[in-house]
């Protein structure tokens, strides 16, 4: 028998770059994991991501530093292990607390589709450090526009889906960046080839300007059988106007 507390709490996936020595906080995400509005129905891969997150402020993020992120490092090197790369922990926040749910040794998907937007300095820089041991001396810079993912899917995804779908896909516009999952590429045309399709990105100055624009371009991306959760980020907004 196993007893363990209950969390009552929000989560959040807080991505720490590390050369196994020293460390950087990546900006934190939102996911949204299960297929239906509302967080109902089954859980997938992932059906959209948020960045930044309201409660993850300063004073919160300084006890995720100081409770999980040091203890965690200073762990690795008292146990000899050399790890040099991203701990993805999963943080619960319960009642202004950070709680750990998970850790993971990669980066988490589809918060890496907001993730890696916010990152304003050097990403590839980033990568050689943590390879090579200098993360010391880098100097992480945030993009301080808000991003959001909603991420395109397959009818009948998570469960049986049909591929080989043609897509329509227009060119987005500049603050837009699309990832594609699950597409191919044939004679010129893209068609589907998985249950999660394409991820759209969009920053914004505000979330709602950010998921507007994720929206918009959602809509846009045609293909039979596409799917998607239309309530990405509307948590995060009543949470910012205090309704929650
Ligand atoms: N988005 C959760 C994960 O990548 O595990």
């Amino acid at each position: 028998v196993v007893v363990e507390e209950f969390l009552n709490g929000v989560e959040c996936s807080v991505f720490v770059a590390t050369d196994g020595k020293n460390y950087r906080i990546l900006p934190v995400a939102k996911d949204y994991k299960r297929i239906g509005d509302g967080d109902t129905g089954l859980n997938t891969g992932g059906m959209g991501s948020v960045s930044p997150v309201p409660f993850a402020d300063e004073v919160f993020m300084q006890k995720v530093e100081e409770r999980i992120v040091r203890p965690t490092i200073a762990g690795l090197i008292s146990e000899g292990i050399d790890y040099r790369g991203i701990i993805f922990v999963g943080v619960m926040n319960v009642g202004g607390d950070p709680y750990v749910i998970e850790y993971n040794c990669r980066m988490g998907d589809p918060e890496t589709e907001a993730v890696v937007l916010r990152i304003e300095s050097d990403f590839l820089e980033l990568l050689r450090r943590i390879a090579s041991g200098r993360i010391g001396f880098y100097e992480l810079k945030e993009d301080q526009r808000c991003v959001a993912s909603v991420m395109l899917v397959s009818r009948g995804y998570p469960g049986n889906y049909e591929k080989g779908k043609e897509m329509e896909i227009p060119i987005p516009p500049t603050d837009t960046i699309l990832f594609h999952a699950g597409t191919v590429m044939r004679d010129g045309k893209v068609y589907t080839n998985g249950g999660r399709v394409l991820a759209v990105s969009s920053y914004g100055s505000t979330p709602e300007a950010a998921l507007q624009r994720s929206y918009t371009h959602a809509r846009q991306v045609l293909y039979d059988g596409k799917n998607y959760r239309h309530d990405i980020g509307q948590d995060m907004l009543l949470l910012a106007k205090g309704d929650r």
